[in-house]
């Protein structure tokens, strides 16, 4: 059973920060799970929305600021917004990372990326894992490079998730929590992927989805599973 940090641990934490990582980690969380877009110099951001407005003092849209303007704004007046290969240098190896593809044009700089820190940082690809609502993404992702993770997002059909997982290969396909039972858990199992749902925070709901037996849980609060 996997606990995975959402968004770090954005129970404790400002959501996406260095510091929501590094809480997770104290938490001994086995993955974090985060969101990414590009900014206009093509580096990868991690922020959850496609603009800056609701998480930092700034206003406009991520990939309409060079890095260098989006480290001049703040999260919550101290923490700045984490790039991914600064979150891959926090991490070092020490649990896994579920990035979500949000922004476009983020599958190649993301699979460049991983496939630089495994072949000149000693990573491997059990440390990764890409996940997205944008299915083309995945598609696209899987075309890149086969031997990356992939997991479905779906918050609408299991079996439609289902057979998209069947067609790229995926490892796992990440639900809503709320549309899991005990028999679509054990049939996504049986076909042979993983079950990580999402966005799975209070006690009753924990316990709920561990009754279900997934593989590991997406929460606010990984300490709770
Ligand atoms: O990866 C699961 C979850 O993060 C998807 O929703 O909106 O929090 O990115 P959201
Ligand atoms: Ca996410």
């Amino acid at each position: 059973m996997l606990k995975i940090a959402h968004r770090g641990a954005k129970a404790y934490e400002p959501e996406n920060t260095l510091q929501a990582f590094q809480k997770a980690l104290d938490l001994n969380s086995d993955g974090i799970e985060l969101d990414v877009h590009l900014s206009s110099d093509g580096h990868i951001i991690v922020i959850h929305d496609e603009t800056i407005d609701r998480t930092t003092n700034g206003k406009g849209l991520v990939n309409d600021f060079i890095l260098a303007e989006l480290k001049s704004f703040l999260i919550d007046g101290k923490y700045q917004i984490p790039t991914l290969n600064e979150v891959f240098d926090l991490v070092d190896k020490r649990c896994l990372i579920n990035i979500e593809l949000k922004g476009l044009g983020t599958p190649s700089k993301v699979v460049q990326l991983i496939e630089e820190y495994i072949s000149e940082k000693n990573w491997n690809y059990d440390h990764f894992i890409i996940s997205s609502f944008d299915w083309d993404m995945l598609e696209e992702t899987s075309n890149l490079n086969s031997n990356i993770s992939i997991g479905v997002l779906t918050e609408e059909n299991i079996d439609t998730a289902l057979a998209f997982a069947e067609k790229i290969k995926a490892k796992a396909i990440h639900p809503d929590f709320n549309l899991l039972n005990e028999e679509n858990v054990q049939q996504i199992q049986e076909k042979g992927f993983q079950v990580l749902p999402w966005t799975v925070n209070s006690k009753e709901d924990i316990q709920k989805v561990k009754s279900y037996k997934v593989d590991g849980i997406i929460s606010d609060n990984p300490d709770k599973i």
